[in-house]
Parts: structure tokens; C-alpha cells; sequence
């Protein structure tokens, strides 16, 4: 919930070159699912470079009211775990804010806990559609009791003795995926998903670091994952990667702005997560990786990003899982390149924080800029010199109040955003950082 008034910010560019050398916060995939497989793992758990986002924090708290032990030590996040089957009733329902990662990954964990629990989320999470877990979880035995339309709030009673799911993805989706992996845990046999097309793996990753019997095996342009049910997942020590989904955001501002020259270190490099990297290149982008390195496993390396005037790009609808979470600053970065762009096979985005593909084509004409929207592809007629001027609604999705802010850094009037609140969800200090590399964002109202 949030209790505070809207949050009003305006961008403008800058009259200098943005330079410097930072990192970015923790990946939120990785932290959710660290939280989760380390409160359901024998022992202790340590985790290093945690986001302290609001929504990774929602899944701790969820954690700890269904009785995993979280507590800081310095910098450092500890979870002392319950073991597979062991979580306990929660006292209260269980709100997950703005988060679908954690309201469906949990979902996963509940549907093989024998007890029966509620879920909550702010207005945007209400609006998104569960149908998508729900549908593979029954299959365990889990009863599911939700909103019309499949929509929180949502009473799962866990099954008993679960069974085991096998199921073929309908839409490629890394949550609905580790859903049903989470679920398969405390389910005796073994789970089976098949996803048509590769989803980031991090669940997989980490199954195998915490000592899981899984294994992956390439499937046509997917993978096929079999679990084996109720293993002893044991306690382990991880650290967290810079997330490429946040350092997607300075990365375009820095090859927008002309004359900048940013360094980002630490940023992870899953190939499942780095379309954006790639789709920059195609459109002429200065990116070098130094440093690449493995850690936990998973990839992870330093950026350097330096401005490059870029060309329209065309972008095939199998790249979207790898970059489902880039399009809005993807389409700024079409927006101030040369030529016409199409972005395809957008679908899955309507159905994110916000319809983001209606709100980042919102986005983009309110600063002038010519698009169009074609069944599910985004069709931009870039212009080097956008000319603002104009307001972008957010709609409570910090992908898009982060995107409209780095448009400001080009456009010949100022933007502004009627809210940066939920960019807190994913980024905290977002604009303390870009305002220290020398971006021009200010507070209105204040
Ligand atoms: C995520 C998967 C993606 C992504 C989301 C995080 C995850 O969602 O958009 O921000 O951590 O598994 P979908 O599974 O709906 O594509």
C-alpha cells in the first residue's frame, strides 16, 4: 500500500556529458527466488548484494509470516530455512504489494503446503492475471478460490499429498515455470515442464546450487526440466548480481546523452536476460564487456557504455523473453535513434505492472514522438531531437516512470511523470544515482 502522496519528478537534458563509475542494485529475480529456496532449505542461508526493493522485501515478509527466520547482519541478508514442507500457516493474508514475481512464485509454494492461506496486492498487482499459475497448480491437488477473472485476492488451500505436475507452457513465462518447479518440491515424483521457448533460468540455477536433482536439457527453440520431488535442500551461501534490468536504464541514458562515458560494474549476464544488450548493438551501440566472470552460477561482468548516435532497429518476437522487461527503455532508445523501429511480438506486455505496451506508446507521443501500435508489435519513428514537453502517467509501473525520466535527458523541453513512488519496487536511489552521473532530474512540489 502506499500511504504516501504521488511523487511528481521532471527531466530535462542536461548540460553536460553523463560520466562515472557505479553499480546498480541486486537482481529482483535472483532475490526473490534467494529468499524463497533459501526459507525452504535445511540450515542457513547467507545472501550478499540483496535488492532492498519493496517488492523483494514484500516476499521477506511473506516469508517470515509463514515461518522462515530472515534477519540482516550487516550488509548481508541470513535465512534460517524451514526445510521442503515446512513452512507454517500464516497468521494474517499475505500482501505482495506491487509484485507479481512474488505473488506467483508463491503461489507455487503454497499449492504443496497443507494449509490454507490469503493473497493480497496493491491495485495494479489486483489487475493481473493468476489464472496462468493457477491453471498448472491445481494439478498438485491445490484448490484455488480468487477474484473473477482469476484475480487477487486469492485463497489457495495446499494440497496434501501432492502430486507431482507435468506441463507444457502456454506462454513463455519464467514465473509460471518456477511456480510449478516451487510446487514440485514438496511433491513426491518427479516434476516436468516444458517451455517452448527459453525463460530466464534463474530457479534452475539455484535448485542446482542448493543441491537439487534437476536437470535441463535443450527441447526445439525451448528446454525440458525434470525435478525430482522432495529432496534436502540445504542451506547455501549466494550473491547476488547487479540486475541488467536496472542497469538497462543509466546504459541507455549514457549512449543518449552526447559525450557520456559510464562504467557499471558487477551487472549480471544470464543469456536468457540479455536481449537488450544485444538489440542495442544492432542499433550501433558502444557496449563493452570487461571482467566476465561466473558466481553462483551466473554469469556476470562490467559495462561500459559510451554515447553512439544509433539507427532504428527491428526486433524478432523470439528475443521478447529475454528482454520482456527492457521494451519501455528499449523504445526511448528507438525513440531518439534514426529511422523507423518495430518492436515485435509484444503481447506478454499487457499484462505487466501496467498494459505497458498502451502506456510506453503513451509515453513516447507524450514527448512528441510518432508511434503506432499493430496487434501486438510497436511500430517508433525515431527522431534525434524529441521535443517533450509533455506528461507520462505511470500507472504504478517503475519501468515506466524510469523510462519516461531518462527520455527527459533528450528532449528539448522538459518531461515530467505524475509519480516516481513505484520506482522503489525495483531500484531504490534511482534518482540520486542518475542525478550523480550528472542527469538532469528534479523534484516538483517540494
Ligand atoms: C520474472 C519473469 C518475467 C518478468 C518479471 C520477473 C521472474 O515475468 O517480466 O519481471 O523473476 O521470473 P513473466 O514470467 O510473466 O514473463
Amino acid at each position: 500500500m502506499q500511504i504516501h502522496a504521488p511523487r511528481p519528478l521532471a527531466a530535462h537534458r542536461p548540460s553536460t556529458p553523463l560520466r562515472g563509475q557505479i553499480s546498480v542494485p541486486g537482481d529482483k529475480s535472483i532475490s526473490h527466488r534467494a529468499l524463497m529456496f533459501g526459507a525452504l532449505a535445511v540450515g542457513q542461508t547467507r545472501i550478499s548484494g540483496l535488492l532492498e526493493g519493496e517488492d523483494v522485501l514484500r516476499t521477506a515478509a511473506a516469508m517470515r509470516a509463514l515461518g522462515a527466520e530472515i534477519t540482516r547482519d550487516g550488509a548481508d541478508w541470513l535465512v534460517a530455512g524451514r526445510g521442503i514442507g515446512g513452512l507454517t500457516p500464516p497468521d494474517d493474508i499475505l500482501d505482495m504489494g506491487n509484485s507479481g514475481t512474488a505473488a506467483r512464485l508463491l503461489a507455487g509454494i503454497l499449492a504443496t503446503h497443507d494449509f490454507s492461506s490469503t493473497m493480497t496486492g496493491d491495485a495494479s498487482l489486483r489487475k493481473r492475471p493468476m489464472g496462468r499459475v493457477i491453471e498448472p497448480l491445481r494439478m498438485a491437488g491445490a484448490v484455488f478460490i480468487t477474484r473473477d477473472g482469476g484475480r487477487l485476492p486469492m485463497t489457495i488451500q495446499g494440497a496434501r499429498d501432492a502430486l507431482p505436475i507435468t506441463y507444457r507452457l502456454p506462454i513463455a513465462s519464467a514465473q509460471v515455470k518456477s511456480a510449478i518447479l516451487l510446487a514440485g518440491l514438496n511433491a513426491r515424483g518427479v516434476t516436468e515442464v516444458e517451455e517452448p521457448e527459453a525463460t530466464r533460468d534463474h530457479s534452475e540455477n539455484m535448485l542446482q546450487h542448493f543441491g537439487a536433482s534437476i536437470t535441463v536439457v535443450p527441447h526445439g527453440r525451448g528446454r525440458l526440466i525434470r525435478l525430482t520431488g522432495q529432496p534436502e535442500l540445504r542451506g547455501a551461501d549466494l550473491i547476488v548480481p547487479g540486475d541488467p534490468s536496472s542497469a538497462a536504464f543509466p546504459i541507455v541514458a549514457a549512449l543518449l546523452v552526447r559525450g557520456s562515458r559510464l562504467t557499471i560494474h558487477g551487472v549480471g549476464l544470464n543469456p536468457l536476460r540479455t536481449g537488450l544488450f544485444e538489440t542495442l548493438r544492432d542499433m550501433g551501440a558502444d557496449l563493452t564487456i570487461r571482467n566476465a566472470r561466473l558466481q553462483g552460477g551466473e554469469e556476470l561482468g562490467d559495462i561500459v557504455a559510451e554515447h553512439t548516435d544509433l539507427t532504428a532497429v527491428d526486433v524478432p518476437a523470439a528475443r521478447a523473453p529475454s528482454m520482456i522487461d527492457e521494451y519501455p527503455i528499449l523504445a526511448v532508445a528507438c525513440a531518439a535513434a534514426r529511422g523507423t523501429s518495430r518492436l515485435r511480438g509484444l503481447g506478454e506486455l499487457r499484462v505487466k505492472e501496467s498494459d505497458r505496451l498502451t502506456a510506453t506508446a503513451a509515453m513516447l507521443r507524450a514527448a512528441g514522438v510518432r508511434v503506432e501500435i499493430e496487434a501486438d508489435d510497436l511500430i517508433i519513428h525515431g527522431t534525434q531531437t524529441p521535443g517533450g514537453g509533455g506528461v507520462v502517467e505511470t500507472h504504478m509501473d517503475h519501468r515506466i516512470a524510469m523510462s519516461a525520466l531518462i527520455l527527459g535527458q533528450v528532449t528539448d523541453q522538459e518531461m515530467r511523470i505524475d509519480d516516481a513512488r513505484f520506482i522503489d519496487t525495483s531500484f531504490p536511489g534511482f534518482v540520486a544515482l542518475l542525478r550523480q552521473l550528472g542527469a538532469n532530474i528534479a523534484y516538483l512540489n517540494r
